[in-house]
């Protein structure tokens, strides 16, 4: 059997298993994914069959030897195609074009009608993406450019796909959004918190969800990145926080320095809560390595100063005790919550934009259970997030 026919049957079996887990859910995206070959997108997958796993392949590495651009997962690509809806004719946005294999498939779905703007930050990426699509006859505009400011000269777009993650939504993506378009982007809410989230225009200046699944994607680069959500400590670990100025993480080195008290057990389990004492909790901290070896969650008050994480079944407590206390009722007393089952709204947070000011409740704070499920809010420069269970 030569390679076509090997990667061809390797594409199908790929699509198989997508429609199996619920990933692929219409003809159009199972048609789009059996028609793209994805060897030709993945030069470090290093053979077909790897290719053709449901993985993440690695395309290129920053200075520290850290991933800065992958080709997604199958499984999250053809989810966050599902929730995008292309149909023929379209015109689309992606942002962040990285090897142009989601490209691919958007110009596939919009089909010869349509037309595809892809914006890659990194040119060498950008170059390699529009020789790969040339060299399939794909029909895409390939830009160099900052992703952030969207693509002006192209817009309206009926669709605007990100496949790189945001902390907020770019004012230009929404301004360069057709009246009834669709803008699928992921969102970083909280730490552990990623969402992919289909967003519509509502009222005022507000987007509104209609679809939400949990997601992982590397963060947008350039000067709009906003502050970074990872941080590197000491060593292999790195915490990932909220609002962690290089200040607050000299005071979290010295209090790791310092070593810990154990303070005793957690009320489990505990696994199940941590998305709703993240989304309550601004404090929260995520920490990657030690301690703890792989994640470890905790509760991080740079003011007082004092760090409690989660080790297993037991507190460990650096600085003042008091943090052990929060860090156990906090989790205890938060809900299980199941993110594809929350509502967005984003609310411009702009003066004078009549959504801005209408949000009652304190930041953070699990507002009252009164349209429904519960609610919370995350602040952002943009705009104000309200999550609602539903
Ligand atoms: C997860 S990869 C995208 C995968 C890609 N859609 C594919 O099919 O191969 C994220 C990409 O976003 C790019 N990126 C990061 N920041 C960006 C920005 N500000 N503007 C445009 N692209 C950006 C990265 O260089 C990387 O190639």
């Amino acid at each position: 059997m030569n390679d076509e026919h090997t990667a061809a049957r390797l594409r199908a079996a790929l699509v198989e298993r997508l429609w199996v887990t619920g990933s692929v859910r219409t003809e159009s995206v199972a048609d789009a994914m059996s028609w793209v070959p994805r060897e030709v997108f993945t030069p470090g997958a290093g053979s077909l069959a790897r290719a053709y796993e449901d993985r993440v392949v690695v395309l290129s590495t920053d200075e520290r030897g850290l991933p800065d651009s992958t080709v997604s997962q199958p499984a999250m690509v053809a989810l966050m195609l599902e929730q995008l809806a292309v149909r023929p004719g379209m015109r689309v946005l992606e942002i962040g074009t990285g090897s142009g294999y989601n490209a691919a498939l958007l110009a596939r779905l919009t089909g010869p009608e349509g037309e595809v703007v892809s914006v890659e930050v990194s040119a060498e990426l950008a170059v390699a993406a529009a020789r790969r699509l040339a060299r399939l006859g794909t029909r895409v505009d390939v830009r160099t450019g900052d992703g952030w400011v969207g693509v002006a000269d192209r817009a309206p777009f009926d669709r605007i796909e990100a496949t790189v993650g945001v902390p907020d939504l770019p004012p230009a993506w929404v301004e360069q959004l057709a009246p009834d378009g669709v803008l699928v982007a992921p969102m970083w809410l909280r730490p552990g918190l990623e969402l992919a989230v289909a967003w519509r225009r509502g009222t005022g200046g507000m987007l509104v969800s209609t679809s939400v699944a949990r997601c992982g994607f590397l963060q947008l680069r350039g000067p709009h990145a906003g502050p970074g959500r990872t941080h590197a400590l000491t060593g292999d670990l790195a915490v990932i926080g909220e609002d962690l100025p290089p200040a607050a993480l000299d005071v979290l080195r010295g209090l790791l320095d310092h070593g810990a008290v154990d303070a005793g057990p957690v009320l489990g389990p505990v696994d199940v809560r941590l998305t709703g004492f993240a989304l309550a909790e601004p404090r929260s901290v995520l920490f990657l390595g030690h301690p703890g070896d792989g994640m470890t969650w905790g509760l991080f008050d740079p003011e007082r100063p004092a760090l409690a994480v989660l080790m297993q079944d037991r507190i460990l407590v650096y600085g003042d005790r008091d943090a052990a206390v929060d860090l156990y009722y906090g989790v205890a007393g938060a809900p299980v919550v199941n993110a594809d089952r929350l509502r967005l709204e984003a609310i411009p947070v702009a003066p004078g934009l009549p959504d801005s000011a209408d949000t009652p409740n304190a930041p953070d704070a699990p507002d009252a259970p009164d349209a429904g499920g519960r609610t919370w809010t995350v602040e952002r420069e943009h705009y104000r997030y309200r999550l609602t269970e539903t």
